[in-house]
């Protein structure tokens, strides 16, 4: 479901309901506060890891400044998200195809970074995303750093949205700041929490209670932890080589992290998968609301 609050679209997941047996893609913002915490990284592993368990799985590169998931998935697109803003393409023609099975909307360097997304740039990529709404089963859109009006708007139109932090304090303040301005100024109140470069789990599940306390004394809000991923120093050579680690290294406690990650979103696509099989028209209207 691709949520369009700006131009009114209705909801698709629940305009897909008289069908039946289809569902509509579910929509993961992974995004942060602080810069450089992994969010591209991430998102590039657990898409591949989604699609080795069956998903059809599309990758929005949302940093519209310094887009980077074609470098990191060894792509070299000749169009972008660039072309179609400017009315040269559909986002149809621009899908990219790794050779990892996940496909790929391009973005573009140093040319939309500044001024951001105009109104109807935002709304022309909202409708021709919903047109590929049941061609894939997950869109993962890996947003910019800070809280720039592009990224809020993508943030806006998902699902779930994953923030990512690491255990530095500058994360973890960053991240709080990101949570308060969804929740306060966009009213999202479904929030999860992703801990990269932990030393182990452990770690990971301090910095999220750290979070959770202060975003539930603060904000009064609940936020899921969706796991922790260890610092693997092996992933700057797998960027240099173009190798998501997750293929070259399966094996590696990141590798094995990463599937844990993406086994959990999996899960709750199937959750929603079962629950629109049996109808329950209700409950997904209490949750898209
Ligand atoms: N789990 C990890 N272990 C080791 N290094 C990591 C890990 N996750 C990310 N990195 C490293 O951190 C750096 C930043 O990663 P990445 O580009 O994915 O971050 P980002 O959040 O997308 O950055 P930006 O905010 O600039 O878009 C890279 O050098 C990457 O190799
Ligand atoms: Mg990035």
């Amino acid at each position: 479901m691709f949520k369009n609050y700006q131009v009114g679209v209705v909801n698709s997941r629940i305009r897909a309901l008289p069908k039946g047996h289809r569902t509509s893609f579910r929509v993961i913002s992974v995004t942060s506060g602080k810069g450089g915490v992994g969010k591209s990284n991430l998102v590039v592993n657990i898409a591949i890891a989604l699609r080795r368990m069956g998903e059809r799985v599309l990758i929005l590169d949302g940093d519209f400044g310094l887009a980077n998931i074609d470098i990191l998935l060894n792509l070299t697109p000749k169009v972008n998200i660039n072309d179609v803003i400017e009315g040269r393409a559909q986002l149809r023609d621009i899908i990219s195809h790794s050779h990892y099975g996940v496909h790929v909307l391009p973005s573009c360097s140093g040319i939309l970074g500044i001024k951001g997304l105009s109104q109807e740039a935002k709304s022309r990529i909202t409708e021709e995303l919903e047109g590929l709404d049941f061609e894939y089963d997950t869109l993962i859109i890996d947003t910019a750093a800070g809280i720039g009006s592009d990224v809020i708007w993508l943030n806006s139109t998902a699902d779930d949205v994953v923030v990512v932090a690491t255990p530095e304090p500058t994360s973890i303040t960053d991240a709080y700041a990101m949570m308060k301005v969804l929740n306060q100024q966009y009213k999202i109140k479904k929030i999860k929490l992703l801990v990269n470069q932990v030393k182990n789990q452990e770690e990971g599940l301090k910095v999220y209670s750290r979070i959770a306390e202060v975003v539930d004394r603060f904000l009064h809000l609940g936020i899921d932890y969706v796991g922790s991923v260890n610092f693997d120093g092996n992933l700057t050579e797998a960027v240099r080589q173009r190798h998501p680690v997750i293929t070259g290294e399966p094996d590696s406690l990141f590798s094995r992290n990463i599937k844990d990650v993406a086994s959990s979103f999996h899960r709750d696509r199937e959750d929603l998968v079962a629950m629109e099989a049996k109808g329950c028209f209700w409950q997904l209207v209490a949750d898209a609301v």
